[in-house]
């Protein structure tokens, strides 16, 4: 139950969510505030491919949230497949406009962190703005820690710089008290 009363349901996800998860992603990316790569530079019928694959792929979480038979928010933890970095995974996280902040975006974070801890993982790592408040207020309580400040990381659409915050969960180390 979300925290304004509507329902939803947190479930993983399934290749015929693919085309709703993509569409979610191009409708964040059109917002032009949080994603790094503007919707304009994504093929929507390509990212579907990519993430039907992920969903397809045992070593990848990808949950779903609905509402309403839609699809309202996700997460996703991809593990690295080199043999000196399988025990990271990096996870990236989207709640739709009009579901954010009751809830959805934190339930989904805890989902993925019990996956990674279940998984073995030693680390979970991720990338934000380092002016959204909103998600890094989420990973802090999650007990993500920031590692460092990637300078410049990106340039976004306009040739503005774009610093990244980089910020990490270790699952040994537990949850914030
Ligand atoms: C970031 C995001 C995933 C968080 O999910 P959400 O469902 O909105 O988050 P929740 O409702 O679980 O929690 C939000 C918390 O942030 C707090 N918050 C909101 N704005 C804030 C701000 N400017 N500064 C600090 N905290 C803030 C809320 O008060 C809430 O905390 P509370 O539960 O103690 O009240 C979601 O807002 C989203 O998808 N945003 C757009 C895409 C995005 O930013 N993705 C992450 C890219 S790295």
């Amino acid at each position: 139950m979300a925290r304004d009363g509507r329902p939803w349901t947190l479930r993983p996800a399934r290749p015929t969510d693919a085309r709703a998860l993509a569409s979610l992603f191009a409708d964040v990316r059109r917002e032009g505030r949080w994603l790094v790569t503007p919707a304009s530079a994504v093929s929507q019928p390509s990212e579907a491919f990519y993430i039907g694959e992920m969903i397809r792929d045992s070593s990848s979480l990808v949950l779903v949230a609905e509402a309403d038979g839609e699809v309202v928010g996700n997460v996703l933890v991809s593990v690295e497949h080199s043999v000196v970095s399988d025990h990271v995974g990096t996870l990236s996280i989207c709640v739709a406009d009009g579901w954010r902040e009751v809830g959805i975006g934190s339930a989904l974070v805890e989902a993925a962190t019990v996956w990674a801890a279940q998984c073995g993982l030693a680390k979970v790592a991720l990338g934000v703005f380092p002016d959204n408040d909103r998600a890094i207020a989420v990973y802090e309580r999650a007990g993500f820690e920031r590692e460092g400040l990637r300078r410049r990381q990106y340039r976004v659409p306009g040739g503005e710089y774009r610093d990244e915050l980089l910020m990490a969960w270790f699952p040994d180390e537990g949850a914030p008290e």
